[in-house]
């Protein structure tokens, strides 16, 4: 097998330096080579994740073969001309894309205190990653899990997003957010080196935190060619999660966040990927009244507006429909004073009117639905 191994790295190599060159008729003939013997090696393997693994690269060698063929067709430049960002339709060269083309980079200042609410939500999150992150020698004492990755899921709004944001800003670490729009336009092409950046980018700071938004997203159904590129990715970040497991120094910790669990691939809640999942649902009655305090408390407000009623009956609102209705609800004595009139305050009525035009976004189903997710996987 090794000389097999040899020939696919000696075609991938010259297949992708000719297409550097824009020498399109010869990168098509290697990119197919490197592609055959990467099916050859598919063969060789001794698991069907590694079998599928190989296949799905093959078949990214055979896509980029394809597109040297429209890359004629169409008389396009040597990909890798000065000034041009890839596109979904081109793809990007190696080396090309810097990790900050595609990724979030950020240190946030948001923390658990910010955040109304999900009291278990934070204190899960603390357990299983706060504390083994900043005691490692006392987690390995005491035999306590560190790595892998928590998967936050719950209906829209609910601040999973905002979670991830404040671990890491509880934790003073590096945030580098992965969404999967992102990776649909600016990952085609060369997936590998990128998510190779993206890992050894998180590596190199001192604490990092990876958070993979909207992930169901990651993992669609072979349909188009977007699922094609995804079908590539996926099991190269999930394999990459492993390995950062395996290293018990690794100071890099991963999230994943989604609205739709059940469109999952099992692969990715496997173990040593994101096998934590914990529930992320809808405000309970304290933390709504947290909410209404947070968006309400600092702006001008009358004295009858009653924000305990108020809580009571946003029954079923998401954090984000009560941020929503709040901003709506200020709106309204903000544009009577900039339009001139009397500076007023947001009333009761101001309240009333903005509850009655936006309804809540997560329906009773949904909620049952997650539900039942949340009990079926627990089981
Ligand atoms: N528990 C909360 N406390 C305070 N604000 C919240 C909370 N939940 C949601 N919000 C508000 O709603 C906004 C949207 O929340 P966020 O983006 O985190 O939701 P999400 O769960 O990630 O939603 P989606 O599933 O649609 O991505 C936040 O920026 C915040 O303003
Ligand atoms: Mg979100």
């Amino acid at each position: 097998m090794a000389s097999t191994w040899d020939s696919f790295e000696r075609y991938k190599q010259r297949g992708l330096d000719a297409r550097r060159a824009g020498q399109w008729d010869s990168a098509k003939v290697y990119l197919l080579e490197a592609a055959r013997s990467m099916i050859e090696l598919s063969k060789a393997a001794g698991t069907e994740d590694l079998r599928q693994a190989r296949r799905d690269t093959a078949e990214r060698l055979y896509e980029l073969a394809k597109d040297c063929d429209d890359a004629k067709a169409k008389n396009r430049k040597a990909p890798s001309s000065p000034g041009r960002r890839p596109q979904s339709t081109e793809p990007a060269e190696p080396g090309e894309a810097q990790a900050t083309d595609w990724v979030v980079k950020e240190k946030p200042k948001v923390r658990f205190a910010d955040i109304a609410g999900l009291e278990d939500v934070k204190e899960e999150i603390r357990l299983k990653m706060v504390y083994p992150f900043e005691h490692p020698e006392l987690a390995e004492q005491f035999g306590i899990k560190a790595g892998g990755g928590i998967l936050l899921y719950g209906p829209p709004g609910t601040g999973k997003t905002m979670l991830a944001r404040a671990t890491a800003g509880e934790l003073d670490a590096t945030f580098f957010r992965v969404s999967a729009a992102d990776v649909l336009s600016k990952w085609v092409g060369e997936a590998e080196q990128n998510i190779k950046k993206l890992f050894d980018a998180a590596a190199s700071e001192p604490r990092s935190i990876v958070f993979i938004d909207e992930i169901e997203s990651l993992i669609p159904a072979r349909r188009d060619d977007g699922g094609g590129v995804m079908q590539r990715v996926i099991p190269q970040v999930l394999q990459g999660m492993e390995g950062f497991d395996k290293s018990t120094k690794s100071r890099v910790l991963f999230l994943g966040a989604t609205n739709v669990p059940w469109q999952l691939d099992p692969a990715v809640l496997r173990p040593g990927r994101f096998d934590e999942k914990v529930y992320v649902p809808l405000p309970d009655l304290a933390a709504r009244a947290k909410m209404l305090e947070l968006y309400l408390a600092n702006r001008p407000l009358a004295d009858d507006v009653d924000l305990a009623t108020l809580a009571v009956q946003l029954d079923g609102y998401s954090g984000a429909d009560i941020k929503h209705l709040c901003d709506r609800a200020a709106l309204v004595p903000f544009l009577q004073a900039a339009k001139g009139g009397k500076a007023g305050v947001i009333t009761p009525a101001i309240l009333t009117d903005a509850i009655a035009d936006s309804p809540p976004s997560v329906t009773n189903e949904m909620t049952k639905r997650f539900d039942q997710w949340a009990a079926e996987t627990r089981a």
